[in-house]
């Protein structure tokens, strides 16, 4: 330093405004610091899969397995452990327990009831959020049931009504419909207050956009294979900015008690915009693509994938997100519990 040119007294800048003083230390930095990431702000979403004592990889999403309902209990002592106040489950159907109406899902014995069961059971302290959708389901992989290419809105909206009073009478504690068929929040919400469950909530997927990022998930959940064309009848032109606003309004008047945005992180500027009109509980999902996009980079050592999911995470409070849905949920609990 002392060998090093210095600035004749006339070239010095005189600024009034340093913005680096407040970034000189580690103290400094934690002290201006305005948003943060904390256990409360996770769900974690989770795969079940019949069988006892079963784990299956999923090749698309390192680290993420199907469990079955055994494992989904012990997944759940994780998440207790680790204070993530809830989890979001979802199935992989047996593929000869699909057919066109998704009959399964009103099963009170399926995968998804028996699971909540099991998991309000070992651990009534934690939120177990339950999905309303048909694509587990049905044979053709849609989130509602066809008539020719068309997808029903009214006859959809039957039985997912159905779907959630099957979903609370297990024990569900939240509601949340992901299948973007229109009216379904007010249709649910009544049945449910029908049949007297008055607190369980309901999370709506309020602007879903019809995204490539879905993909892992649906190698998941088993329907990549048998989708038959694509969602875009029924889930949000990726173009759209101001129809999500009154997507989420239309939840919001029909009874959501908390909506999302979903993907999460190519989608920023929908969650700020939904936050900062509504100033409702707003969720994001970070969905499998982007989950799978951080976790390829980093086994092939192109990024750091740890500070990518924090400062990924972060993002999301800052743009004005309550919570994310997140398959990273486990691993940044362990990160914020070691205080990194
Ligand atoms: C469908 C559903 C999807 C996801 C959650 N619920 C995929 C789809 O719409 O095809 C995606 C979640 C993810 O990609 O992580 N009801």
């Amino acid at each position: 330093m002392t060998d090093a040119p210095r600035l004749p007294l006339d070239l010095s800048l005189n600024l009034t405004h340093r913005p680096r003083r407040n970034r000189k230390a580690d103290w400094a930095r934690r002290l201006v610091r305005e948003n943060v990431l904390t256990t409360n702000d996770l769900i974690w979403p989770i795969f079940v899969v019949e069988g006892e004592n079963v784990r299956t990889p999923v090749a698309s999403m390192p680290d993420v397995e199907r469990l079955s309902v055994d494992q989904a209990v012990v997944a759940a002592q994780r998440a207790v452990e680790l204070s993530i106040p809830a989890l979001a489950l979802f199935p992989f159907t047996d593929p000869s327990l699909r057919d066109p109406n998704g009959s399964e899902a009103l099963n009170p014995e399926n995968l998804v009831c028996r699971a909540t069961r099991a998991i309000k059971q070992a651990f009534p302290q934690i939120g177990v959020i339950t999905d309303v959708a048909l694509d587990p389901y049905t044979s053709h992989g849609h989130d509602g049931v066809m008539e020719g290419e068309t997808i029903l809105n009214d006859e959809s909206v039957a039985i997912l009504v159905e779907q959630s009073l099957n979903q609370a009478r297990a024990g569900a504690d939240v509601i949340a419909p992901s299948d973007m068929m229109d009216g379904r929040v007010a249709a649910i919400r009544a049945a449910l207050d029908g049949e007297g469950f008055l607190d369980v909530q309901i999370m709506a997927y309020a602007a879903k956009y019809a995204s490539a990022f879905y993909g892992p998930f649906r190698d998941a959940i088993g329907t990549k294979a048998v989708l038959v064309g694509d969602k875009r009848t029924y889930q949000m032109d990726p173009a759209n900015s101001d129809e999500a606003l009154r997507e989420v309004a239309d939840d919001l008047d029909q009874g959501a008690d908390m909506v999302m945005v979903k993907p999460g992180l190519p989608y920023l500027d929908i969650i700020y915009r939904v936050k900062d009109r509504f100033a409702a509980p707003t969720f994001a999902y970070q969905v499998s693509g982007e989950y799978a996009m951080i976790m390829a980079a980093a086994r092939n050592g192109w990024l750091d994938g740890e500070k990518a999911m924090m400062e990924s995470l972060l993002a999301f409070k800052r743009a004005g997100a309550d919570g994310i849905l997140t398959y990273f949920a486990p691993k940044a609990a362990e990160m914020l519990k070691k205080g990194v």
